[in-house]
């Protein structure tokens, strides 16, 4: 089942979720009219079943609703591709006018069926915003493979029986964690970190607690957001 974001945010806000205010929009006039009734500003959103639309023009801030009507005429049948829609890309035939967010700091929330133990898997990671694809892209297996090629992890691990321990280590840490618990998020990652790193590094000054102010290495520190994100 697909559903466009302007479908899955009126869902939200049935169930309570505060949601931006917007409706969908399918022409240019219609975009005008949406942004008057927003107050003046909104931003403008193809309406396809794909992601990464922000970067590839399929998002577009608007601080009127000519603007807006711009913003429209130019999206509306046009073969959005961004990547994940392949090369032949979506066309757009709907768009969302949404109110304006004052953004201090995105997150990402997902939910999705785990294939792999065909169950409901809940995604989180601090590093919302438009570069989200790129963190699920950039799994440990290939940090690990990247930081053993460079020399600082040590050579004669196995990728693969690596990276799922790790991730069966983190996986699991939702069983126990207890958020009013001694550790916050941030400390239990740090001891994650320190645990993982002091097992892949080379290097044998990595083997101490103050991991995370000595440990300036590059692999390590995408490793370690990389931890602290999932
Ligand atoms: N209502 C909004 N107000 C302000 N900025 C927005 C709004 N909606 C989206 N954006 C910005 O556009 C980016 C891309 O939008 P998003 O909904 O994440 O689409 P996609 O993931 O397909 O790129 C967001 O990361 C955010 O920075
Ligand atoms: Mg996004």
């Amino acid at each position: 089942m697909n559903v466009h974001e302007f479908q899955a945010k009126a869902l939200l806000k049935r169930y309570g979720v505060a949601v931006p205010n917007g409706r969908e929009v399918t022409s240019p006039a219609d975009a005008a009219a949406a942004c008057k009734d927003l107050g003046g500003r909104c931003v403008i959103k193809a309406q396809i079943h794909a992601g990464g639309r922000g970067k590839a023009g399929g998002v577009k801030l608007c601080k009127s609703p000519a603007e807006a009507e711009a913003a429209a005429r130019d999206l509306l049948g046009k073969r959005l591709v961004t990547h994940q829609t392949g090369p032949g890309g979506r066309e757009v035939k709907r768009l969302l006018a949404e109110a304006l967010s004052d953004i201090a700091r995105e997150f990402y929330l997902g939910m999705v069926i785990d294939r792999a133990t065909g169950r409901p898997a809940m995604m989180a990671s601090a590093e919302g915003g438009v570069e989200i694809e790129e963190v699920a892209a950039r799994a440990p297996e290939k940090i690990l493979r990247e930081g053993i090629r460079s020399g600082e992890f040590r050579p004669d691990l196995d990728v693969k029986v690596v990276s799922y321990g790790l991730l069966g280590m983190l996986n699991w840490a939702y069983k126990w964690y207890d958020p009013k618990g001694r550790l916050n998020v941030q400390q239990v990652a740090e001891q994650f970190t320190s645990l993982a790193l002091a097992g892949l590094a080379v290097d044998e000054s990595l083997v101490t607690p103050a991991i995370s102010r000595r440990s300036r290495l590059k692999s390590g520190q995408r490793l370690r957001s990389e931890l602290t994100a999932r």
